[in-house]
């Protein structure tokens, strides 16, 4: 991990679960950290909370499911800290709705916003970091986070769109390094990682009734937690610059999908 000592991480959806834990794992190794999110206090306790640790916190505003807002990131970031290296595109929401049903406008803003955020975010996302990372001339990973759900659609619940944002971000982190060999840049890596079950916050109170719980505390339903997943990110920073690990599944024991 020395190797990335000083460089610059960006960290979407930083603000809870998944993406605390990796700013949390990545600040120890020296990495100075952009966090993004919409809940900008939480990023700031963040920062607080992190604040002797080797790498820094940087906590920018951010809904990735808005252009102009990540543009207007992006030109803070480049304020900030001039370049980065490193892109874990983590940002994700997950809500329960069908797409038969009522015709309604509910539905639809449920539908567009998962789109916005779980796929399109990430690619403008990536568009914008690349210019950031090519203009650094240094070594960088773009890492975005996927999830099972974009290897099988079949869930117990009713997800709505969800599973075929996850198979789109499989999709098209491929096709992004692919176009990266026809642009003949062997400096920058795109991979993706796709958790099994984690316990956060994305499920919103279904997951936190008391029922749930012990399921999930007794192991009949098992998760893992966002710290094993930001092991994961460390794991695939950790591999030499010319290895690309392209995707890694990573689910709980026991897990049923
Ligand atoms: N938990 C699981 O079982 C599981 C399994 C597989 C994959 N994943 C994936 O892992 C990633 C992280 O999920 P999590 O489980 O850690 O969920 P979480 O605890 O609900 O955290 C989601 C994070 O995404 C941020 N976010 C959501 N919408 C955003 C937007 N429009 N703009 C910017 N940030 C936004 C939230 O921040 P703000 O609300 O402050 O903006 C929050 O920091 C997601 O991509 C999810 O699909 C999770």
């Amino acid at each position: 991990m020395e190797k990335w000592s000083g460089k610059t991480a960006i960290v979407t959806g930083a603000s809870a679960g998944i993406g605390d834990a990796i700013v949390r794992d990545l600040v120890k190794y020296g990495i100075n950290v952009v966090a993004l999110a919409r809940r900008m206090e939480r990023l700031e306790t963040l920062r607080d909370q992190l604040k002797d640790e080797a790498g820094k916190v940087i906590p920018i505003k951010c809904d990735v499911s808005d252009k102009a807002s990540i543009d207007a990131a992006f030109e803070e970031i480049e304020k900030e800290v001039g370049t980065v290296q490193i892109l874990v595109n983590n940002a994700g929401i997950a809500l329960m709705h069908g797409i038969f049903g009522d015709d309604d406008d509910k539905t639809d803003e449920i539908i567009s916003s998962t789109i916005n955020t779980n796929f399109l975010g990430l690619v403008r996302m990536c568009r914008k970091a690349y210019q950031l990372m090519k203009k650094s001339d240094d070594y960088g990973i773009i890492i975005n986070i996927g999830s099972v759900a974009g290897h099988c659609a079949s869930f117990e619940y009713i997800i709505n769109v969800y599973p075929g944002t996850k198979f789109a971000v499989r999709a098209v982190t491929e096709s992004m390094r692919q176009e990266l060999n026809k642009l003949k840049d062997t400096k920058i890596r795109v991979c993706e990682i796709s958790p099994g079950g984690v316990d956060t916050e994305i499920g919103g109170d279904s997951m936190n009734t008391p029922e749930i719980r012990a399921l999930i505390e007794s192991g009949v339903f098992p998760m893992l937690k966002g710290s094993d997943i930001s092991q994961t990110v460390l794991f695939m920073l950790m591999t030499p610059y010319e290895v690309n690990i392209t995707e890694m599944i990573v689910k709980p024991v026991g897990e049923k999908i």
